[in-house]
């Protein structure tokens, strides 16, 4: 291999090229070739000015992770960086691409900075759960305010150029797209003007009063909910403006080292290569995406307005059909105001806005308008005979080759495409409310749905912008089946003597955004209560049936919609517990001859994860998920598990998974019908197994 940094002279300008594909990481060879490239520059006479860029389609995106978790290989990259700042030959660091964590610290660590106007900077080591620990927390506020730095280092976001320039992070910027160009350019420049070096280590960092910043702790901690990162962060900047430099980066360094040596860090890293890893399918092989330019959405609801805006987003030309003219102006109007939304917040342009509902975006009422469809996505109400009956129209109406996809929460694929005289065609395409918000899409695989047809429901979920996972046909697939089963954990945790308030509390501890019963009455009790219905004349006798949230649904109490489920939905007071729903369940249990009994957090936190890791290993046993990392893409990206924790496959393996099996055997002392433990979980323990190990 050849060496990733190479040095060449032009016009007493050192050029240092870092060449380490994919992405630049700063390795342990391209960390030594740096440091050692910059200092044999600066002993050098003949050389003037340093410049230093990547090759390749960005800067460097960082320190390499992979290396994470090794033994540490010198030179370390806070050392290389304080190097090269300590050079006395003007130094410039030409961007393109993204310069990220270790990137952005290297590139702080130089004297000048050049930009292209697509170069784009960020600091998400935090979405790692760490600290950008090269002096990333001691530099940056040395530029930047720290209202600024505290939001780029605690978010994790990036920023474009143009405020990046107007922060003063970059010097200049360039059009174009020749970086080296633009950075000898300024070297040059620098050089002519006599230049010296200015290292951002000698500036003062900027303060904010002791009260401003305790505000801005308030805020970072309450955001965080139970990631540890963003403290620390937030003790680094701290350190920035109290202290001086060499100090503050020794207390940079002890914040990083209580980060990396915490077991949040591993599960957010493993989390960072899942969601590249779940993209790797056997159908990426075998399979060829087929052009999709023009979509057709079946269904202007909840889910069918959220995907159309989510397909316009994403460049597509829509035609969304409904019942009659009255649902497709409803439809119309929602998917425009979701756009207008994405117009707001700066993720669509006012002139893109105006294209799409002048012209790429129709409703209609009549399904001819797909003839020339090449994927129509079904939303319709989640009614077998009513798909059943779009699914054959469908059939007869769309062009050879379109893609016929059902956006069903729980239905059988195979059953769907039967309905069809093409079933290599069809496919689900499961995505999660609000479509166009959430990030995870399901790609349900029939028996007969051709690679070609997987492999465009991936690229569509690349296109916009989602993480697509791959799932086979069951009952809920891989996310709604998990959670089936432990909404029905949890529902024996409240007959045993939770409150669904506790729950919620413990839940919400355990890092969810939202408890169990708070997303059921956002998400409307009616959709699991019609599901329930569904599934009774198949529920087995040996099913010990929790009726609570029945009760409450015949009291037309669907959540928030109509102001009460299991909370009290108060405009002005927000939720409130309610003593009939506890009522309710107190019926129950004397009904059933339960005696309450005191459940604490951590039971309902066994129970809750005992049950998700249980049946997610009965979906990995049978093949419904590829991987067990599938599964943790899937809890993380569609029903709120915390990254911190990695996903349920991750967490099990760390608890280990013998705790596991050991809780679901004593769960199953009350309930033997349920709690039966996955065949999978038992033989990976009886060999002394992980679920990573399947990973791989
Ligand atoms: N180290 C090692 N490998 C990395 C990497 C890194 N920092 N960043 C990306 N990769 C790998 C990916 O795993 C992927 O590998 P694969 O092809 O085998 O799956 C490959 O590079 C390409 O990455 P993407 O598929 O993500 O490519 P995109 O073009 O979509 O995105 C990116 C590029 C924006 C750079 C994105 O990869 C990214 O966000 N990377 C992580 C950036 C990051 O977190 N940096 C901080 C690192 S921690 C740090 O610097 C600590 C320091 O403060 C001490
Ligand atoms: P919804 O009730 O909000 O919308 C359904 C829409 O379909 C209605 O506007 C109705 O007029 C229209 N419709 C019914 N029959 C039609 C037909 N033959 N032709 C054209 N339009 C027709 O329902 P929602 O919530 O949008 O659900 C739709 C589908 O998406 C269901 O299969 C559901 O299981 C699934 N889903 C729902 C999620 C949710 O959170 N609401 C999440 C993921 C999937």
């Amino acid at each position: 291999m050849s060496e990733p940094v190479r040095t060449t002279v032009e016009d007493g300008i050192a050029v240092i090229e870092i060449d380490n594909p994919p992405v630049n990481a700063l390795s342990q060879a391209v960390r030594q070739g740096l440091v050692e490239a910059v200092q044999a520059a600066d002993a050098d006479p003949a050389i003037n000015a340093i410049m230093i860029y990547g090759a390749g389609r960005t800067f460097i995106a960082g320190a390499d992770i992979r290396e994470f978790g090794k033994p540490p290989l010198p030179p370390s990259l806070p050392d290389v960086i304080n190097d090269i700042e300590d050079v006395s030959t003007p130094t410039v660091c030409a961007l393109h691409g993204t310069a990220l964590g270790g990137g952005l610290e290297t590139a702080l660590g130089t004297h000048y900075r050049v930009a292209l106007a697509s170069a784009r900077f960020g600091l998400p080591e935090v979405n790692l759960g760490i600290l950008p620990g090269a002096g990333g927390t001691q530099r940056l506020p040395r530029i930047v305010p720290i209202a600024k730095a505290v939001k780029m280092i605690t978010g994790g976001g990036m920023i474009g150029a143009k405020e990046a320039l107007e922060l003063g992070l970059i010097d200049e910027i360039v059009e174009g797209d020749d970086v080296r160009a633009a950075g000898v350019a300024m070297a040059k420049r620098l050089v002519a003007e006599g230049a010296s070096a200015r290292p951002t280590s000698a500036r003062a960092a900027n303060t904010v009063s002791a009260e401003d910043f305790a505000q801005m702790m308030a805020m970072v901690s309450k955001k965080a909910r139970g990631l540890k990162a963003p403290i620390n962060c937030m003790k680094a900047i701290e350190a920035a403006m109290t202290l001086p430099f060499e100090e503050g980066m020794t207390r940079e360094r002890e914040l990083f080292t209580e980060l990396f040596t915490d077991p949040q860090s591993p599960a957010m890293i493993h989390a960072f290569f899942s969601e590249r890893e779940v993209a790797k399918i056997p159908e990426m092989k075998t399979g060829t995406p087929r052009d999709i330019r023009k979509v057709g959405v079946v269904g202007g609801g909840t889910m069918g307005a959220g995907i159309a805006t989510s397909a316009l987003l994403a460049g597509l030309d829509v035609t969304l059909a409904e019942r009659d003219t009255e649902a497709a102006e409803k439809a119309a109007a929602t998917v425009s105001s979701h756009l207008a939304g994405a117009v707001k917040v700066g993720k669509l342009a006012q002139a893109k806005y105006d294209a799409i509902m002048g012209g790429a975006f129709r409703t209609t009422t009549d399904y001819g308008d797909f003839a020339d469809a090449d994927l129509v996505i079904e939303a319709v109400f989640e009614s077998m005979e009513v798909k059943k009956d779009v699914f054959g129209q469908l059939d007869k109406i769309c062009k050879p080759g379109a893609i016929l996809a059902s956006n069903t929460s729980y239905l059988n694929v195979d059953d769907i495409a039967a309905m069809t005289s093409r079933p290599q065609d069809v496919i689900g395409l499961h995505f999660f409310s609000p479509a166009h918000m959430m990030r995870l899409l399901e790609v349900v695989v029939g028996a007969k749905t051709s690679p070609d047809v997987v492999a465009s429901g991936f690229a569509l979920g690349k296109r916009m912008k989602k993480i697509a996972v791959r799932s086979g046909v069951c009952d809920g697939f891989i996310g709604n089946r998990i959670l089936n089963a432990y909404a029905r954990a949890i529902n024996g945790a409240v007959l045993a003597g939770a409150s669904p308030y506790d729950v919620d509390r413990a839940m919400q501890e355990f890092g969810l955004a939202m408890g169990l019963f708070r997303v059921a009455d956002l998400a409307g009790l009616d959709i699991g209560w019609a599901n329930r219905k569904r599934m009774a004349e198949t529920r087995d006798p040996r099913e010990q049936y929790s009726e609570f949230a029945d009760r409450i649904c015949e009291l037309g109490r669907f959540g928030r919609k109509t102001g009460r489920g299991f909370y009290i939905h108060d405009k002005d007071k927000g939720e409130l517990p309610d003593d009939e729903v506890l009522a309710i369940i107190a019926n129950e249990r004397a009904d059933k001859g339960i005696a309450a009994r005191d459940i604490s957090d951590q039971e309902i936190i066994d129970r809750y994860m005992a049950a998700m890791i249980n049946e997610a290993a009965k979906i990995v046993g049978e093949g419904i998920a590829l991987r067990p990392l599938d599964v943790d893409i899937t809890l993380l990206n569609g029903y709120g598990f915390p990254r911190w924790r990695g996903g349920p496959m991750h967490y099990a393996d760390a608890v280990g998974l013998e705790k596991i099996l050991n809780d679901i055997k004593t769960f199953a002392e009350e309930d033997d019908y349920f709690w039966q433990p996955a065949p999978l979980l038992e033989q990976l323990v009886a060999e002394g197994k992980t679920f990573a190990s399947l990973n791989r």
